[in-house]
């Protein structure tokens, strides 16, 4: 790679044919016309109005705008950039460049996924959580009004550049949000992570990533410790009355897991005092907020996209964390009085 960057760490996601590389450090976005593709001639780039970053591909190039916020994530936003695409005469041959957050990555991800039955796409994600974990690994998608990311397909991109220097103006909680999912990786294998500098902690969080995606593409499996955390998350994110950004709670759903796998015995309390300490380390929760009842998350539990045959929690052990099933209701309730 020709590019100005200092020295950007990249870490390949080794895929076979599919494999990519991801380049973290300060200033990788400008390295973006030497990672699109060979024989792309022109590049679509796709963003949102709020994000504010401008890339040059080296190529003729587009911006296609989705509106701001979660709710571009659907599929009428999907068909529009696709009939944009289409009066404008992008192929196949061509390539998108997605930059932005996870709403960008993953339904511009989508559309490259689609469009002409598949091109190809570079991600440029902007913010901390896409950094560490959105952009990477090919999961894009859309939402439907029944759920969260219900329509979407696994289609790795081509590259993905993490630049370092684009979090400087993030604000401070969606660098919080990010900092959750961060926070996640000590307990997947980033024992050493508080010891980084953040381009550092980003590209051994994306190396986790990657080596995990690699070994489970499509979550047969394994890929699912990803989710680590997830499963109190995504009820505290669906009942919807709480002013906490994804990390923020899945902040509170690693402590959560480290208090049911104490209570399952799989761990002990200075385990579980670490995952305090890793969370709070970062400025995030560690309990739950107040007026969720129990019942009413348990239901939620049984919602999850993972509640397959009895709940599977993904959990803490000395052999490191693994998806459990089934996970005993009464444990459930205890770990929740213990982050109350
Ligand atoms: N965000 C979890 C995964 O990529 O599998």
């Amino acid at each position: 790679m020709s590019s100005n960057a200092p020295d950007p760490h990249v870490v390949s996601v080794d895929l076979g044919d599919r494999s990519y590389d991801v380049h973290v450090g300060a200033g990788v976005r400008s390295c973006l016309s030497s990672v699109v593709p060979t024989g792309a001639r022109r590049a679509a780039v796709i963003t949102q109005p709020n994000v504010g970053w401008h890339v040059e591909s080296g190529l003729d190039q587009s911006v296609l705008e989705v509106p701001d916020g979660e709710e571009a994530k659907c599929l009428a936003v999907v068909e529009r950039l696709c009939r944009d695409m289409s009066s404008a005469g992008f192929t196949r041959s061509d390539v998108i460049v997605a930059v932005g957050g996870g709403v960008v990555t993953d339904v511009a991800g989508f559309v490259a996924a689609v469009y002409h039955r598949g091109m190809r796409y570079v991600s440029v994600p902007t913010t901390l959580l896409g950094q560490v974990d959105a952009a990477i690994g090919g999961k894009t998608g859309v939402n439907l009004p029944e759920g969260k990311n219900l329509v979407g397909a696994f289609w790795q991109p081509h590259a993905v550049l993490c630049d370092t220097e684009v979090l400087a103006t993030l604000p401070p909680r969606e660098m919080r949000s990010g900092q959750g999912e961060l926070a996640k990786y000590h307990f997947l294998g980033g024992d050493g992570l508080d010891a980084l500098d953040l381009a550092q902690r980003i590209a051994a969080a994306v190396r986790i990533k990657a080596d995990v995606v690699a070994a489970d593409e499509r979550e047969g499996g394994r890929r699912a410790i990803l989710n680590y955390g997830h499963t109190l998350a995504h009820a505290i994110e669906t009942a919807g009355r709480f002013d906490l950004r994804h990390g923020e709670a899945v902040a509170v759903g690693l402590v959560y897991a480290a208090e049911v796998a104490a209570a399952m015995g799989r761990i002990d309390d200075d385990r579980v005092a670490y995952h305090r300490r890793v969370v709070t380390g970062y400025g995030l929760p560690s309990r739950l907020p107040a007026l969720l009842d129990d019942d009413e998350l348990l239901a939620l539990f049984g919602r999850d996209k993972k509640a397959v045959d009895g709940l599977t929690l993904v959990l803490d052990s000395a052999r490191g964390v693994e998806p459990v099933t089934p996970v005993p209701e009464a444990v459930l309730r205890q770990a929740l009085a213990a982050i109350r």
